[in-house]
């Protein structure tokens, strides 16, 4: 299979399989939460085994820990994958494994046990909650590519809500085959831990299980999905009944340090992450894979509030909280913050060759106008006069102090242009649709805005770079772009600029939203932003910060920085803590 066709199989059936550390992991995650003696049999399922990793590694696990009588139960839905499996587990496993060619999904439920394909016993293969066991790395395949009219199916059949996911529905049909007490260690996205969409995966999760613990991999790329993977482990009860057991969720939260960071200086340690993880204390670990900050404690998840699962120490909420005591409201009451324009069409709207274009089918030069993107991002700022490169054909004008389209018949060159473009531009339905004209961005924003000063930052970045634009460009939808409320004091978005750019909004924006993406890159969307504190303006750190930063902007628009950068923002660090009254350099402000 060529990786193009591997790639495109991957997003429509989901199949990563499961690195062995990962899947020896979760077994034993599992296994050291079970309440069956040793001795005892015990029923493992995977409903999604693929070529049966986590199978294998449940059995290596198994037998270490002397358990020998154990029937494994597979069901996968590619049956080239399915032999993979027999061929892996047929000498471990052997008498004691059925494996089970079909949906999942269709397959669950009551009365749906069938023959294994290679001839083990009906009563094997019965699905109905009759496993001690689950383990499962399931499909994550996301409504747009399952397409809409099987999400609704999903979503009636497994009575899901909000956006739909493959995964959900495997988890409640996985939840069908688990006996009462049987115990569920499943890898999933840890997007909904975070997310508001996550509410009805949280809210399943605690009315069917008492979880033992939520451990979130974030980016330590411990596993090749597209997801940052989390894994989940709970003891089925009835729904809705009260937590079973004593002792609380314990979650686990690893992160990967910035090698830059001062915290890399950690020693390093014997053995690998998984050792680490198995350990499960706090700390910050050098490892053969990296570097990675452990946080660990426990978490509330019996009480359905519908929040989301903050995955933060007592130590780390104390310190949000202190951050926000000392705050005098947030980034979203003295700013507006909105994303770039959206054109749906970038490429016959902008452009970097607009002079490369015979004469007569050029767009006016008036209507082409700088636009900022993510690749012109400079953190603080850009070189006074560095325009960016590219240009955004802005087919919209202000008229009476509205916003309307630009009449075709006064610009012969645009209308031209856009003519020869006509079929791909009318081909957004949604645009006409809207009542709009075939012509328009989709998303044009507010022209009178981008004039005078704003800050600027992409939308996506692995560190903040927020950087003041003075010079009038337009913003792209890949970046956002923050201006001041009315009569806010203009001095204020030198501090804004300050604390979004500092160490101590990043220690907070991941405290505050857990919500980091793949290799270590965060999002940075008015959601958050807006929820930035700030602290009181009026007193000395505010002011001294707002002084600093100014010094750094005109600096950084003037060339290159006279003073070295590391010295100023380690300045801009400093009167940060001060400002929400933290001790300098208290060591607190690492990632
Ligand atoms: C993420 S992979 C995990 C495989 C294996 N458990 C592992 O951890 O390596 C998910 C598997 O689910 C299978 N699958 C997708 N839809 C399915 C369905 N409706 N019923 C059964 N298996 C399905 C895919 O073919 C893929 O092998």
């Amino acid at each position: 299979m060529t990786r193009t066709a591997n790639i495109s199989r991957q997003k429509t059936t989901g199949a990563h399989y499961t690195p062995p550390l990962l899947g020896r992991f979760v077994a034993r995650r599992i296994l050291s939460n079970l309440d069956v003696g040793r001795a005892e049999k015990l029923r493992v399922l995977d409903p999604a085994c693929g070529a049966g990793a986590l199978l294998e590694a449940f059995e290596s696990a198994a037998r270490d820990e002397g358990r020998v009588s154990c029937e494994y139960v597979g069901v996968e839905a590619d049956l080239n994958a399915l032999e993979e499996a027999r061929l892996r587990l047929g000498g471990t496993a052997g008498d004691h494994l059925a494996l089970l060619q079909g949906d999942f999904l269709e397959m669950a439920g009551p009365n749906q046990g069938m023959a294994d394909l290679w001839g083990s016993t009906q009563q094997m293969a019965d699905l109905t909650e009759s496993f001690d066991v689950v383990i499962a790395n399931p499909p994550y395949v996301r409504t747009q590519v399952l397409g809409a009219a099987e999400a609704r199916r999903l979503a009636e059949r497994f009575n899901l809500s909000g956006r739909v996911d493959l995964y959900q529905a495997f988890l409640v049909a996985a939840t069908t085959s688990l006996r009462l007490g049987g115990i569920m260690g499943i890898i999933v996205s840890n997007r909904f831990l975070s997310t508001v969409t996550g509410a009805s995966v949280r809210r399943y999760l605690a009315n069917h299980y008492d979880l033992c613990e939520v451990i979130d991999l974030g980016d330590t790329k411990l596993f090749e999905a597209a997801v940052l993977p989390a894994v989940i482990v709970g003891r089925r009860k009835k729904p809705a009944q009260v937590r079973v057991s004593q002792s609380p969720t314990r979650f686990m939260r690893v992160y990967s340090v910035p090698a830059a960071s001062v915290e890399s200086d950690a020693p390093a340690q014997s053995g690998g992450i998984y050792d680490v993880l198995e350990q499960g204390r706090n700390g910050v670990y050098r490892v053969p894979e990296g570097i990675y900050r452990v946080s660990t404690g426990t978490l509330d998840t019996a009480r359905d509030t519908g929040r989301v699962w903050s995955l933060t120490t007592p130590h780390e909420t104390q310190w949000v909280q202190q951050v926000r005591s000392r705050s005098a409201g947030c980034f979203g009451d003295l700013a507006q913050i909105r994303v770039g324009i959206k054109t749906t069409a970038d490429s016959v709207f902008i452009r970097s060759d607009w002079e490369s274009l015979p004469e007569a089918a050029r767009p006016e030069y008036s209507l082409l106008l700088p636009s900022l993107s993510h690749e012109d991002a400079r953190r603080w700022a850009r070189k006074e006069g560095d325009l960016p490169s590219a240009r955004v054909l802005y087919p919209h004008e202000m008229r009476d102090g509205r916003r309307t389209a630009i009449d075709l018949a006064c610009f012969p060159g645009a209308k031209d242009y856009l003519e020869s473009h006509q079929a791909r531009l009318r081909d957004r339905r949604y645009v006409a649709e809207s009542g709009r004209k075939w012509y328009e961005i989709w998303v044009p924003q507010d022209p009178s805005g981008w004039a005078g000063p704003k800050v600027v930052f992409p939308d996506i970045s692995p560190e903040p770079c927020f950087f003041l634009d003075r010079s009038g460009s337009i913003v792209n939808g890949n970046c956002y772009w923050m201006t001041l409320r009315p009569g806010v004091s203009d001095e204020l978005l030198y501090l804004l600029l300050g604390l979004a750019n500092s160490r101590l909004m990043t220690r907070f924006h991941d405290l505050a939203f857990g919500n980091k993406l793949y290799a270590g890159r965060r999002r940075y969307i008015t959601q958050y932003v807006g929820k930035y504190p700030y602290p009181d303006p009026s007193a000395r750190p505010a002011r001294e910060l707002v002084a600093t930063v100014k010094e750094l902007v005109e600096s950084c628009e003037r060339g290159p920085a006279e003073t070295p950068l590391s010295h100023v923002e380690s300045r801009i660090e400093r009167l940060s803590q001060e400002c929400f009254g933290l001790e300098p350099d208290s060591g607190e402000l690492t990632p």
